[in-house]
């Protein structure tokens, strides 16, 4: 596991944005003073009252997540026989940012993570579950990946500084923020000139048109399913270049460049 200040990418303070340095324990702001405590090697970055206590469907799921009890019997449900066998290939193929600094948002137990850290300099994964996290860490460390860092913070207030990464991945996830467009933004913020934003969301060209499956959504974990334009006009409006969109069942791949 890295130190998160020596991984090649600082992060910045959560209330001045000055670059944070390391001190026992803890990341520092020698502008403000402000820190940001470490517990147990996880930098808790400061998260509103709401999220503190963690989304709960997530905690709870962290202990299955990656085994055949969840994730792989969702993802084929999701995306149908023609998805690809492995999503995570297909957004790390996407990034193609071998030996740069790759940003893992909402990186829950790692499963992207760990497949990003075999290529890249450094990868940061952050998260709001401090269970999906815990996961994160013990599994990157179990695999040998010392370029790793993972962090509680909120992708919607990326404490990092523009142009910090080549690559952002973001796996099932971008449904999931309660406001996407300033999500979407931060994520271009910090991204390099040149740089690839890649992951995979929910389509709604797929059973997921159904009303009631989107209400079922919306009222269990607050996920919103992305009409494919709806999508597209979004990153190009947050300023990205290029978008490329494949869907697969409900499963919706994506990958834009800055
Ligand atoms: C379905 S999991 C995806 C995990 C991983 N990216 C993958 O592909 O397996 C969704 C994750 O999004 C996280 N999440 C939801 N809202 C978030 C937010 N605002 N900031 C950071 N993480 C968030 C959840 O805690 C959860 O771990
Ligand atoms: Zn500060």
């Amino acid at each position: 596991m890295a130190d998160p200040i020596q991984t090649g990418v600082t992060p910045t303070c959560p209330a001045c944005e000055a670059p944070l340095t390391s001190r026992a324990d803890a990341l520092h702001c020698p502008a403000c003073s402000e820190t940001v405590p470490v517990v147990d090697g996880i930098p808790r970055f400061p998260v509103a009252v709401e999220q503190s206590a963690g989304p709960p469907v997530f905690d709870a799921l962290a202990s299955i997540y990656e085994t055949p009890l969840w994730f792989p019997v969702v993802y084929r449900v999701l995306g149908g026989p023609r998805a690809p066998i492995d999503d995570r290939s297909t957004i790390v193929e996407a990034l193609d940012v071998a030996g740069g600094d790759v940003l893992d948002v909402a990186c829950g137990t790692g499963r992207v993570t760990r497949v990003l850290a075999a290529d890249a300099a450094a990868v940061w994964g952050i998260d709001l579950s401090l269970e999906m996290l815990r996961r994160a860490r013990r599994d990157a460390m179990r695999d040998g990946h010392d370029n790793v860092v993972v962090a509680r913070m909120n992708a919607e207030d990326l404490c990092f500084e523009d142009e910090a990464f080549e690559g952002v991945a973001c796996g099932w996830a971008l449904h999931l923020f309660a406001d996407i467009p300033t999500t979407v933004a931060e994520i271009q913020r910090v991204l390099a000139p040149g740089g690839r934003f890649a992951g995979t969301t929910l389509s709604a060209e797929s059973p997921l048109a159904l009303p009631a499956a989107q209400y079922g959504l919306a009222q269990t974990i607050g996920a919103h399913v992305f009409d494919h334009e709806e999508l597209r006009d979004l990153l190009l409006e947050t300023g990205f270049r290029t978008v490329q969109l494949e869907r697969y069942g409900a499963a919706l791949f994506f990958s834009a460049r800055k």
